[in-house]
């Protein structure tokens, strides 16, 4: 059985005289199983937002169905199942970062003593120990999107849905929140995110879907939708002009076209993080 499944569902919005005005989604399938990041890509508007209500019994679907470990959404047993990280992380301002984890733990029906136990624990893994008796009226977006994500963890729910999880995130939140989802597939959680931004959800997904308009215009594994499989790429050690020109020799001897042969960019994110000295973290 499948952790999330969405089967060809529909959604039209119509505004205040009853007339059609958006087809959010117009006949989307796919599933999610346990254990399986699975990332929902595309433009603003597309419907990834408009998706995760529904799988969470938000709104309704007009046609098709969905199911959250067997359980129809919205019912308790698909709700207790269920942690959901909205676009806007709706955190309660005066609160400090320590009261609101707490409280998502009360909420979650932890005791008292295991509520606290987990909030300091949590505060710790989103690296928000320094302000967690701060308001959270004056934390910064990503600051915010931290304590979404642990009042999300705090529950232990067995599906994840993540609503835009990085935006507002720094890069080196960014790769936090990659390693905390990359934590989640190992426990065997089923996670489904989305993103606007294409390079978010590379090296976190296992699966990517590709939304427009509604509509799913391809889907499949990182390794399916990417692998370019009619070159090759090899990279040697040290960069020795002398035998890379011997190699290059050799390729074109055996009828290869040398393509590309030159020594690698380091990507900007990774740079930024051998700036800060994160390069080797986990
Ligand atoms: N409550 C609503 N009323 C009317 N239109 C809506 C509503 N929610 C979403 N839409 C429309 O549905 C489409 C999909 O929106 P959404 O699911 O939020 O997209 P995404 O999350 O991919 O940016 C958009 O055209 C949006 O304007
Ligand atoms: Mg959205």
């Amino acid at each position: 059985m499948p952790a999330v499944e969405i089967r060809d569902i529909r959604k039209t919005f119509r505004d205040f005289l009853g007339r059609r005005r958006v087809h959010a989604l117009d006949g989307l399938s796919f599933s999610v199983a346990a254990g399986e990041v699975y990332g929902l890509l595309g433009p603003n508007g597309s419907g990834k937002t408009t998706t995760f209500k529904i799988a969470l019994g938000l709104l309704r679907p007009d046609a098709g169905s969905v199911s959250v470990l067997g359980h129809a959404p919205g019912t308790l047993a698909a709700r207790r199942a269920t942690g959901y990280l909205p676009e806007d992380s709706a955190l309660l301002p005066f609160l400090t970062a320590r009261e609101s984890l707490r409280l998502h733990g009360a909420l979650a029906g932890l005791s008292r003593a295991e509520s606290r136990r987990k909030t300091d624990e949590l505060l710790e893994k989103v690296g928000l120990k320094q302000a967690a008796d701060r308001r959270v009226l004056g934390f910064s977006k990503g600051m915010q999107r931290r304590l979404g994500i642990a009042g999300v963890l705090i529950g232990d729910p067995q599906v994840f849905i993540l609503d835009e999880p990085t935006s507002g995130l720094d890069p080196l939140g960014a790769v936090e929140m990659k390693h905390l989802i990359a934590d989640l597939r190992k426990q065997g959680k089923a996670v489904l995110i989305s993103s606007h931004l294409l390079g978010e959800l590379e090296n976190v997904c296992d699966r990517v879907a590709f939304l427009n308009q509604g509509r799913l215009i391809s889907a499949g594994t990182l390794e399916e939708l990417l692998r370019e499989k009619e070159t090759h790429e090899l990279r040697v050690s040290p960069a020795d002009p002398d035998a890379i020109m011997a190699l290059e020799a050799l390729a074109k001897e055996r009828g290869l076209k040398v393509v590309r042969s030159k020594a690698p960019m380091r990507s900007l994110e990774a740079f930024y993080l051998s700036v800060l000295g994160k390069d080797q973290a986990k």
